[in-house]
């Protein structure tokens, strides 16, 4: 199924996009083509006591006469106060990079992306939230993934924890999109399963989800001359096929085989092609629903998204049926009834959240029936998100996408 050629194309991605086993390596010599001379590596305790890849990074740095300064103090979904205390422990050290190398997974990219802002501005993150003309241009960023993923190093987002805040916010604008993106599937082979299964169906919900989601012609950029944003075009279909179909060929095997690398660089693939879709097209209900969903139980993100998305994929049938077809045979179905097919669609992706062991309904994330409006009003609070919903009336939908979430109901198959 191809999309209209009256939908506008908007693409803003990272100058530099490097794609290989072993593409770690060109860093520290890019880095001295590029002129850069002082790196702050920013990363967690992990990498710097286990990683002999990591080691190997910050000697090439060296050997390539770039200076370098480690700040290890990354965590998993890195609030606020810690951007802001890095930020000082920049000042306090005296460091003064000319560029950021982020290592590690979207949390260490995100802390990365928001030092990028926060240290040449000298500012809080909190006075810069919500602003997308900082007074000064962020530093350039390289940006490392270990998962299989966020997508974060193609991404214009940093997602930060805000203490006392429902759901998490975003710093965003096209010039936070790192400089140089490498994606090196040998780095994810120490994943964890957990760590495994929770960025690979975080893959598959930005590919689905920015498949399904407004076009771009119906997209409300809001007067905004460089969206980071901005619906779905034919361009970010091909993306987001491709996306889909890896996901579903090699997730399975990267959770049971870690050290398998034909899956490992499948699900690689996956993860950028996945931000080359939905970097540009955008997300809308299971984020939004997941954002909230993390707020109450502060479960990981890749697994909220991933209890999410068969319900919001079920509320789609009618409106993007041809789409959820065409997943359901990416998944392995056939049969030639488009209605039969794209309900089977939500129940395939379901199975396969199951089978790497999450959660497949929100009772079994601990969620209470009275916790279900609040649940509703946090996504619809993500205006951003709840604007691009491409079906009936967002809140409507929102609140039955939920329920059914709650009941583990299914079109295509009302069983749990
Ligand atoms: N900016 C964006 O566009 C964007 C998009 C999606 C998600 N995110 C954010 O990304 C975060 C989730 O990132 P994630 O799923 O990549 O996990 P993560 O970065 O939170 O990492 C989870 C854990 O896995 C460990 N880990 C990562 N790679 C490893 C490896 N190769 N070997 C051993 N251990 C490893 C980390 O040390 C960490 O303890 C969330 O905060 C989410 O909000 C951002």
């Amino acid at each position: 199924m191809t999309l209209s050629p009256d939908n506008p194309i908007t693409l803003c991605t990272p100058p530099r996009v490097l794609c290989a086993d072993g593409a770690r390596l060109r860093i520290a010599p890019l880095c001295r083509r590029l002129g850069w001379r002082r790196a702050l590596v920013v990363t967690d305790r992990w990498f710097v006591q286990h990683s002999a890849e990591f080691g190997g990074l910050l000697a090439a740095l060296r050997g390539h006469g770039v200076a370098v300064h480690v700040f290890d103090g990354g965590a998993p979904d890195p609030s606020t106060t810690l951007v802001d205390e890095a930020t000082q422990w920049v000042a306090r050290e005296g460091v003064a990079p000319d560029h950021l190398i982020a290592w590690g997974g979207g949390s260490n990219i995100d802390l990365a992306k928001a030092l990028s802002v926060t240290i040449p501005n000298a500012r809080p993150v909190g006075e810069l939230v919500g602003h997308a003309d900082w007074p000064v241009a962020p530093l350039p960023l390289v940006a490392v993934p270990t998962t299989a993923g966020t997508g974060s190093e193609i991404t214009p987002g940093a997602i930060l924890v805000q203490p006392g805040s429902a759901t998490k916010v975003a710093l965003m604008a096209n010039g936070l999109r790192p400089a140089v993106a490498v994606v090196d599937p040998e780095l994810t082979l120490t994943c964890p399963a957990r760590v495994t299964a929770d960025a690979g169906l975080d893959a598959l919900t930005h590919a689905i989800e920015s498949w399904l989601t407004k076009d771009a012609i119906d997209f409300d950029v809001e007067g905004d001359p460089d969206p980071g944003y901005s619906g779905r075009s034919e361009l970010t279909v091909l993306f987001a096929r491709e996306a889909t179909a890896l996901v579903f060929r090699h997730l399975a095997t990267a959770f049971e085989h870690p050290q398998d690398r034909q899956a490992r660089r499948g699900m690689a693939r996956a993860s950028l092609y996945a931000a080359m879709s939905y970097a540009t097209a955008g997300l809308n209900a299971v984020h939004g629903l997941a954002y909230a969903l993390a707020g109450l139980t502060h479960a990981s993100h890749g697994s909220t998204n991933a209890v999410m998305l068969p319900y919001v994929m079920d509320a789609l049938v009618d409106v993007r049926r041809d789409e959820l077809a065409e997943i359901a045979r990416l998944a392995g179905a056939q049969g030639a009834d488009s209605l039969a097919l794209a309900r089977s669609a939500p129940v395939l992706t379901r199975e396969l959240v199951r089978r790497v062991g999450i959660a497949t309904d929100l009772v079994a994330f601990g969620v209470a029936e009275e916790d279900l409006p609040r649940l509703v009003a946090d996504g619809l609070a993500v205006k951003r998100l709840a604007k691009a919903w491409p079906g009936g009336a967002v809140a409507d939908d929102y609140a039955r996408i939920v329920r059914h979430a709650f009941h583990g109901e299914l079109s295509g198959c009302r069983r749990r």
